[in-house]
């Protein structure tokens, strides 16, 4: 399979009252054609910070300091807004985790669509595709929807509304960061499998970013575990489920009893994520790692391959000689 994105050495800060915030620390990860690739990790470890990097929509204060991000072989950092603006909605769509803040309140729905549709089409023709993409994602009187505002709508429609504004250019990469947080439980379910139909049917590749492990484990092929800001556990699903290596990963899954159950959200392992604004010097997870020896608290480990495809960052493969 072709990689369609390789993100190599991606850092991102924002800068908060003149302190930097690492919030993206070097993470390198690459996406294959029709993959379904899941970002998981804790409140704040730079999940959304990730994607946003990707599509060139981080908030004014943040910056990509280091690093490529390669679609198809083009590099979106060095890209004018102009190439990006291309790029973006066109060949990369995204989902966002809060439907309300995204979607315009004033403006209708089917203007919301149109705009992302290419300039070239007709009015008539536009209106057509807007209805054809309401219908795609479930919503049954599409042609009356079409002159709704998204506060009149349910949050399952927004989000499906979302849905179909992200797709309406034809994506081949989606980003959907915690695209179902929003919703009800049971709506949840019905968002996810439309969205999951909808990549397989549309063959595109996808970002998933969950705090589902749940979802995570049914739905993605690989998976990355982010721990703030970098990546410390990377491997097929399969691989990751039956072997975690890195103790952060165990801790997230022994928090659970039945992975494969939907619902199975991260429970916070004991202690507080770093502040990236001042890392620690040795490993980031250190002071919360029942294994931690004297080494994690001054050396930085790397990322290390430990079977094929399955990568993890501790400097015991995470098989320590037994906690300390
Ligand atoms: N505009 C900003 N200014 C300053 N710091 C920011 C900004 N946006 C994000 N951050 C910080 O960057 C870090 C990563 O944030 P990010 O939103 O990527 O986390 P996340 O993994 O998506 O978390 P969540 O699961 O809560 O959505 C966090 O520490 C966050 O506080
Ligand atoms: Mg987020």
């Amino acid at each position: 399979m072709d990689e369609i994105l390789k993100v190599s050495n991606l850092k991102t800060v924002f800068y908060d009252n003149s302190r930097e915030v690492h919030a993206v620390n070097d993470v390198s990860f690459s996406i294959r054609e029709g993959e379904t690739f899941g970002l998981i990790g804790e409140s704040g470890c730079g999940k959304s910070a990730t994607c946003r990097s990707i599509i060139g929509l981080l908030k004014e204060n943040g910056k990509i300091t280091e690093g490529e991000i390669l679609y198809k072989g083009k590099n979106l950092v060095k890209m004018s807004r102009k190439e990006l603006e291309k790029i973006r909605g066109h060949e990369i769509g995204m989902i966002f985790q809060e439907p309300m803040t995204t979607l315009n309140p004033v403006v209708k729905i089917e203007t919301q669509i149109t705009e992302c549709l290419p300039k070239t089409m007709s009015r008539a023709d536009k209106k057509k595709r807007a209805e054809e993409l309401l219908k795609m994602v479930g919503i049954a009187d599409a042609g009356q929807r079409l002159s709704a505002y998204s506060y009149e709508l349910s949050g399952g429609m927004r989000q499906r509304v979302m849905i179909a504004i992200a797709l309406a250019a034809g994506p081949r990469l989606l980003l959907a960061d915690e695209p179902t947080t929003a919703l009800d439980v049971t709506i949840q379910d019905q968002i996810l499998k439309l969205l999951m139909d909808l990549k397989q049917e549309l063959k595109m590749s996808m970002i998933l970013v969950t705090h589902d492990l749940g979802v995570a484990s049914q739905t993605c092929d690989r998976i990355a575990v982010m721990y703030a800001g970098k990546i410390v556990e990377m491997s097929d699903v399969h691989a990751l489920f039956l072997n975690p290596c890195h103790p952060y990963t165990r801790g997230l899954l022994e928090s659970i009893p039945t992975i494969s159950k939907k619902g199975s959200r991260l429970i916070p392992i004991e202690g507080m994520p770093p502040n990236l604004k001042k890392l620690p010097e040795g490993c980031a997870f250190a002071p919360r790692c029942r294994f931690c020896r004297s080494i994690c608290l001054q050396q930085e480990p790397q990322l290390q391959e430990v079977e094929t495809g399955h990568f993890s960052r501790c400097h015991f493969r995470g098989e320590p000689e037994g906690e300390k």
